[in-house]
């Protein structure tokens, strides 16, 4: 029997996210940031996780958009979501900044998961329905849904960096990710670069023939190809210009003293963000007298995120540790220069955060795209603040002109934040505009178009 959802869209997470037993907030995450948007401006139904265990839910109706619940156990959580997803696949595609864990038993829950995933998506999917699926978790199921549902159209899009062949080739069970992947028509990268790493790949370990992005494959073609992500920028555009999000912008400065400057890094609690080498850098500024305490403030906002993996638990004590470090030797009574936040906002007072800020801080060892770096950008139709962004992020091959650094190299990172604070509003003004006029064309709903546009040809 088939289901009656002309276009599905398959993500390990729901848009909302369960706390405790009745209450719902919003999902961490760029993923869900990027299609939440899209979704209510489409008809469909998106099938994922509520981010609890043990929970059979029905179908239900949140903020426009149709839900679908996919349940999973305690074990499954621990063994998929923390397991192969988050301590395998997110370090090997990263970088291997951490190491991955290889192991049989996470491997086998993985695909155990992945296969109530397309046969969810199965059921639920109209005949020759569109079904988009998102990210790392799931790259087992555009194979598995094909097998169930030929006549489909499945289109897959990778949030995250696609790893250097030399990299992929770690993981056991490469061949095995590669085949699932190529169930889909079309299948979406963040960066060019990511999807020649998965062509050169699909050549030399499945042995199959490509034309540029077309790779052959039992008879079909499947695309490969390069879709940046991007962030609704009409809508935060609109929303600071908002009388309520200006006011809260000045309350946050008069909170932290007025001072001259205000730093900000907003990200998830995660080891790729590079937070702990921009606070190394901040303290150094402050240590060896560059910035004089109280000439600056550092707000780090880091959203609890996959705590009980084990990289996480190791990285929030480093952080919290350095953060104590920093405030211990530059504080004052009543202020401190480094304000840190482990918790999770509303999109308003995010707003007014990146309002706040003279110099957005966004410095990952490798990121996908990162969104917070666009939001930002979207937020500032005043043409001021500074975007510090690292070269490491997918974010930096559209936005040219922000203070680019390499987040490793401590002296240069330092440097940027200078340069950012010391700007003249007419540099300021000259970069932003032309960051904005790329976030502001490139918007998410292009990035959508794009994407289904492509599919649909295919
Ligand atoms: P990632 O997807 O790796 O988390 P991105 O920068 O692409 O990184 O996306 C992060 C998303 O999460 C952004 O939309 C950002 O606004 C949101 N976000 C980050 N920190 C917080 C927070 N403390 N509270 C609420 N939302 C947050
Ligand atoms: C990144 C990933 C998403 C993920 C999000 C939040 O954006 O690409 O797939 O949903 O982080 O992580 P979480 O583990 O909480 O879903």
């Amino acid at each position: 029997m088939h289901g009656t959802s002309s276009f599905l869209i398959v993500a390990n997470r729901l848009p909302v996210d369960r706390v405790g037993e009745k209450e719902w907030r919003r999902s961490p995450g760029g993923l869900v940031t990027a299609i939440a948007p899209v979704m209510q401006r489409r008809n469909g139904a998106w099938l994922g996780w509520t981010g609890a265990a043990e929970e059979e839910l029905k179908p239900f109706d949140d903020d426009g958009m149709h839900l679908i619940p996919v349940p999973m156990s305690a074990l499954e959580v621990e063994l998929y979501y923390e397991g192969f997803s988050n301590a395998t696949l997110w370090p090997l595609y990263h970088d291997v900044v951490a190491a991955p864990v290889y192991s049989r038993v996470l491997w086998d829950a993985y695909r155990a998961v992945n296969d109530r995933f397309a046969r969810a998506a199965a059921d639920a999917a109209a005949p020759g329905a569109v079904v988009w699926v998102q990210d790392y978790q799931l790259q087992l199921v555009p194979a598995m849904l094909r097998r169930l549902r030929p006549d489909l159209k499945i289109g897959f899009f990778l949030h995250i960096p696609f790893p250097p062949a030399e990299l992929f080739w770690q993981l056991p069970w490469r061949n095995e990710i590669l085949e699932g992947l190529l169930g889909a028509d079309l299948v979406g990268f963040q960066r060019p670069g990511g999807a020649s790493n998965f062509i050169r790949l699909c050549r030399r370990l499945l042995g199959l023939q490509n034309h540029r992005n077309e790779i052959l494959v039992d008879g079909r073609t499947v695309r490969a190809d390069a879709f940046p992500i991007s962030v609704d920028f009409g809508e935060l555009d609109q929303m600071v210009r908002e009388p309520r999000i200006q006011a809260r912008a000045k309350e946050i400065r008069a909170e932290l003293g007025d001072p001259e400057h205000v730093l900000l890094g907003v990200d998830r609690l995660d080891y790729t963000k590079g937070i702990g080498q921009r606070l190394k850098a901040f303290g150094e500024l402050l240590g060896d007298g560059t910035v004089k305490p109280g000439e600056a403030a550092f707000v780090q906002v880091a959203t609890p995120t996959r705590e009980r993996v084990a990289e996480y638990i190791r990285l929030r004590n480093d952080i919290e540790l350095k953060v104590g470090r920093i405030n211990g030797e530059h504080g004052m009574l009543g202020s401190q220069p480094i304000t840190y936040l482990h918790q999770s906002y509303s999109k308003a007072e995010l707003a007014a955060l990146y309002c706040a800020a003279d110099v957005m801080v966004v410095t990952p060892l490798r990121d996908g795209m990162n969104l917070v770096a666009k939001e930002y950008v979207a937020c500032r139709h005043d043409l001021r603040g500074a975007l510090v962004l690292s070269e490491f992020a997918g974010a930096a091959d559209e936005l040219r002109q922000a203070f680019l650094v390499n987040p490793y190299d401590i002296e240069g990172m330092k440097r940027a934040m200078l340069a950012a604070m010391r700007a003249t509003p007419h540099e300021l003004g000259r970069r932003m505009r032309s960051l904005r006029r790329r976030v502001a064309t490139h918007n998410v709903d292009k990035w959508a178009s794009d994407f289904l546009t492509a599919l649909d040809a295919h």
